[in-house]
């Protein structure tokens, strides 16, 4: 974990790890247990439970112990995430996660739908062995927001007429609420004031955002070596993503159909023209210019804690 404020909590989140092992060491059957083995040597960055964790620890003035309930719903909120990550990469059809081949890819369609249901039903018990209604309230909630999110996304593929207020929707809805749930569930765990699980809120909603910015202006304008995996993948699929609305919105209006043509014919080529127009254009400072708002707005959450 290279992340600064992972150090302060690499005992916690170690809690965490052998949390997930025990989740997964109850399943006896093998075909499974196979499949589970694989995403825990395939881990990501682990954020939502950190956040989950530092929120918590935000509660009291004084260093104090981690209770097992927060690991739990920290446990609970990374299976949530994984759950939900095994079905993206079966929606968008994606050879990798975490630079390896994603579930998907190595078993198929149907043990992906299948998996990505059986890790939220695990999450779902975590969360029921905790007791706690408030916080299984807030995950509730998220979970449909995350759905909400990840739907209108896929039935928005190919809208080139989307606005980008409703684009920053689906980021918040996919990615900002469950960070923000993450924090939200450690001031509850941890008994803080309202106003401090409202600027928590606020600060994962903008880093969800801010991360999903970055991920979408990556795959338009990263290269392999950077990503470890192709770009083009969103753009591919149809999702017309920040750095192509600036340029159809800033775009000379007998420009505007020439650049629809070449969004719709996604493929690798067309990627390319549009990556030129993109770095000519406003739109690469733009698309900088609103995640730089964003990290501004997330510092100044953070910093009225
Ligand atoms: C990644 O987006 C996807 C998400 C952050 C959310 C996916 C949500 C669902 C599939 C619905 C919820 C499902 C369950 C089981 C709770 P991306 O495709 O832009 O990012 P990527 O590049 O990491 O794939
Ligand atoms: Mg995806």
């Amino acid at each position: 974990m290279k992340l600064p404020f992972y150090r302060s909590i690499q005992k916690e989140l170690e809690r965490v790890n052998v949390a997930l092992h025990q989740v997964f060491e109850e399943e006896k059957e093998l075909k499974i247990k196979e499949v589970l083995t694989y995403l825990l040597d395939t881990p990501g960055k682990r954020l939502r439970p950190a956040l989950c964790i530092l929120s918590y620890k935000g509660c009291f003035e004084n260093e104090s112990p981690v209770p097992d309930a927060v690991i739990k719903i920290a446990t609970s909120l990374e299976l949530l995430h994984m759950a939900s990550l095994v079905h993206d990469d079966a929606i968008d059809h994606a050879d990798i996660r975490h630079n390896a081949p994603s579930i998907y890819k190595k078993w198929g369609n149907e043990v992906a739908i299948a998996m990505g249901v059986y890790l939220y039903s695990r999450s779902l018990s975590l969360i029921a062995s905790v007791g706690n209604i408030d916080v299984l309230d807030r995950i509730s909630v998220t979970v449909t927001q995350l759905c909400q999110g990840e739907l209108t996304q896929v039935m928005n593929r190919g809208e080139v007429n989307l606005s980008i207020a409703a684009y920053l929707d689906i980021l918040e809805k996919k990615t900002g609420i469950l960070f923000a749930t993450a924090c939200e569930c450690g001031v509850l765990l941890g008994g803080g004031t309202s106003g401090y699980r409202a600027d928590l809120k606020d600060y994962g909603t903008t880093l969800g955002v801010i991360f999903q910015i970055i991920d979408d202006y990556m795959d338009i304008m990263g290269n392999e070596k950077e990503l470890k995996k192709e770009p083009g993948q969103d753009f591919e699929l149809g999702e017309i993503t920040l750095p192509l609305l600036y340029l159809l919105e800033t775009c000379a209006p007998d420009e505007r159909a020439g650049l629809i043509q070449l969004i719709e014919k996604q493929n690798p080529e067309s990627l390319n023209t549009l990556k030129v127009k993109v770095k000519d254009s406003e739109s690469d400072h733009k698309t900088k210019l609103l995640a730089l708002d964003y990290i501004k707005k997330s510092q100044d959450s953070v910093n009225a804690t």
